[in-house]
């Protein structure tokens, strides 16, 4: 068995912080090393384990940690969470050390990888720190609160070195990789139009004031709610859906759930960067309760010359091209003529990834998406899901929640990374206050 590597040198030899140096300068061409130098047949020695720090250990947090356990070439060494029972329950799972505040894990050197699993609104404040900090990062999606939040982070990693992997995890699924290598090839003749539904959000939640629980804490609370406008704690608030729902905190599912069929859109199509992209539609925000994020949205996009939607429905991205349609979204593929699924193709090649050998990958680091961020670490090529794709896939996102808050069309630059024709109310929500004393 055989695994590329672009840097010169084993990474056996090389310390974890020379590798990211080297693997940033390392040389295009690639070069072959046998697996069993990066543990594939046996045990990787702990000192040679990638060590991995948990940020924000709720549900989906604690769902990667559990991914992460069974992975041969990671360990787990600490959990941050705002909640002292998480944070303590996981960091007693891994034999590691819990923290109420996440930036004692970035001071840490012995910390090579951070996973962020919090509220939306913690994303990139976290992601920035830890590209500081020089941390690889694997980071929940969707991406920023704003634009402005995407491309600064987008900034923070440029030519850092640093491995990054974006939390869409149908990247590691084989049907959507064949699905969006397909469309790339050009099966479908040139693409005409795009339909992308994801599911959608809701109302209500309660927000009648209580007390913080003893599990949270005033501190913890404080941490929770962070560089966003900090309001009476309600029970509903720090919990799934609030976490998804609330717009302080977050710009509802036309990101949380959107995220994923949209990173589909952008993998298979690279349709969004065909010219300007002008964005308009409609959605409603609830007028009471506590969730107030955009739900019901029905966007019409103009990618340059193809026509996109983007609605409440499913999950689902749909190519349409000269030649018929192939449709994806989690473990399924489809297309109008079954046929056009069976056109040969090289995903790998295609959708240029990094050949990891998938043998050598799933011993060393679990056939799934927290291992293809180990893996990617380990051989010093880039994750399946890179922040360049987050900031194109969510930058759409944030543009359609301008539209459907301005009640106007949006056009955007995704060249220059700026609008087009804005009036002062689009180009004020390109940024948000951050409350003090947080900053980016
Ligand atoms: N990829 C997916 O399929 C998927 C699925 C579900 C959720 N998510 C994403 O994961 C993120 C978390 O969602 P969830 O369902 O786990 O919510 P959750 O509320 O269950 O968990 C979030 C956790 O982060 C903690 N947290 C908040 N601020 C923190 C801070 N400053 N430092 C450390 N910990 C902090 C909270 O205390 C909480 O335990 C969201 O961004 C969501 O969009 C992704």
């Amino acid at each position: 068995m055989e695994i590329f590597m672009t840097a010169k040198r084993s990474w056996r030899k090389l310390s974890r912080r020379n590798f990211i140096q080297t693997a940033a300068a390392a040389a295009a061409a690639p070069f072959v090393i046998p697996a069993s130098a990066i543990g594939a047949d046996g045990e990787t020695a702990p000192s040679e384990r990638i060590t991995v720090g948990h940020i924000g250990v709720g549900g989906r947090g604690g769902g990667i940690f559990r991914h992460v356990q069974p992975h041969k070439a990671a360990q787990s060494v600490a959990a941050a969470d705002c909640f002292k029972s998480r944070r303590e329950g996981f960091a007693a799972v891994c034999k590691g050390k819990a923290y109420a505040d996440f930036r004692e894990i970035l001071a840490r050197d012995d910390v090579d990888a951070v996973i962020i699993a919090t509220p939306d609104h913690w994303h990139v404040p976290a992601a920035l720190a830890a590209a500081k900090a020089k941390k690889h990062v694997y980071l929940e999606k969707p991406l920023g609160l704003t634009i402005e939040q995407n491309l600064m982070l987008q900034k923070a990693f440029a030519g850092t070195g640093l491995v990054f992997q974006y939390g869409t995890q149908q990247r590691s699924m084989e049907k959507c990789r064949h699905a969006c290598a397909l469309v790339r090839s050009g099966v479908l003749g040139k693409i005409t139009a795009i339909e992308v539904d994801a599911p959608n959000g809701g109302k209500g939640g309660s927000a009648a004031e209580a007390p913080v629980p003893p599990d949270l804490g005033e501190d913890g609370y404080e941490m929770w709610v962070g560089p966003a406008p900090k309001k009476p704690f309600t029970p509903d608030r720090c919990k799934p859906p609030g976490t998804y729902w609330i717009y302080d905190y977050s710009v509802g599912y036309l990101g949380g759930w959107g995220a994923h069929p949209l990173d589909l859109m952008v993998w298979g199509s690279d349709a969004d960067l065909s010219g300007i992209i002008t964005v308009e539609g409609t959605g409603d925000v609830p007028a009471e309760g506590l969730y107030d994020t955009v739900y019901n949205w029905n966007m019409k996009i103009k990618l340059g010359e193809v026509d996109f939607t983007f609605r409440t429905g499913s999950d689902r991205t749909r190519f349409i091209g000269e030649r018929g349609w192939i449709e994806t979204g989690r473990h399924w593929e489809k297309a109008g003529d079954p046929e056009l699924l069976k056109v040969p193709v090289d995903a790998y090649e295609v959708l240029r990834l990094p050949k990891r050998d998938a043998a050598a990958v799933q011993n060393l680091a679990g056939d799934s998406h927290s291992g293809d961020f180990i893996a990617a670490i380990k051989t010093g090529t880039a994750a399946v899901s890179t922040l360049k794709d987050a900031v194109r896939s969510d930058n759409i996102t944030q543009l359609c929640d301008i539209a459907v808050r301005t009640k106007s069309a949006v056009k955007w630059d995704p060249v220059r990374f700026q609008l087009v024709d804005a009036t002062p109310e689009q180009t004020k929500m390109l940024s948000r206050p951050m409350r003090e004393p947080w900053t980016l």
